[in-house]
């Protein structure tokens, strides 16, 4: 599967197969975020691995915020990858010019994480309705991190990929023209 590939047949899958994440394939995946590009190449960002089903199942138990059934369907899967990072010197001086480039690393470090888990079949969800400070206890994540994201990992229940991995319906987009502008804002592309 080419990057194209993966970028359009990438959906949110939340049911799972009961199989596990072959390791060669969770460090190839893996191995896609640490080549990531970050600001100034600091590598702030730190990824924890998690496949204990206990503490995946804490998760939606203990963390949700709100109505826990928002992410009920993550109990069964079998690998969450918790995206977290710090800030170098040189994030505090960009926060100066109004730049959030640890937010941007970590992002873009996570996201070459979906697209490698697709193009290897694998589904993926992100998920940011978690209580952050109740999952860092819950991960023993030190003070100095913050997590930015989950990402939740597994085999799609449906096996068929029809119309995306997971047999799962592309969600709507917004029009090009209603996104896009050409040389300044709101001028048509
Ligand atoms: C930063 C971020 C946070 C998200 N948080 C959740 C979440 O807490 N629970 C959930 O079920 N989906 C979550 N999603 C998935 C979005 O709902 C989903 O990407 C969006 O509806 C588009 O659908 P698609 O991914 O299938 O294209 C999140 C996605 C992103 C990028």
């Amino acid at each position: 599967m080419d990057v194209f590939e993966a970028i359009r047949w990438r959906r949110s899958v939340r049911k799972f197969a009961p199989r596990k994440i072959e390791r060669e394939k969770v460090l190839q995946i893996l191995e896609a975020a640490r080549i990531a590009p970050s600001s100034s190449n600091r590598q702030t960002w730190h990824f924890v691995v998690i496949d204990d089903k206990s503490i995946i199942e804490q998760i939606p138990r203990q963390v949700a915020m709100g109505d826990k059934l928002i992410i009920k369907w993550l109990k069964d899967a079998p690998l969450v990858i918790a995206g977290c990072y710090t800030k170098a010197m040189t994030h505090y001086i960009a926060q100066l010019f109004g730049h959030e480039n640890h937010l941007v690393d970590i992002s873009i470090a996570m996201t070459h994480i979906c697209l490698a888990a697709t193009a290897l079949g694998i589904g993926t969800c992100f998920v940011g309705w978690f209580h952050h400070k109740k999952l860092k206890k819950l991960l023993g994540i030190p003070n100095r991190y913050d997590i930015a994201v989950l990402l939740v990992l597994g085999y799609p229940a449906d096996e068929s990929t029809g119309q995306g991995i997971g047999g799962i319906a592309p969600r709507p987009r917004k029009a090009l023209e209603k996104i896009v502008s050409y040389n300044r804002f709101g001028e048509k592309f």
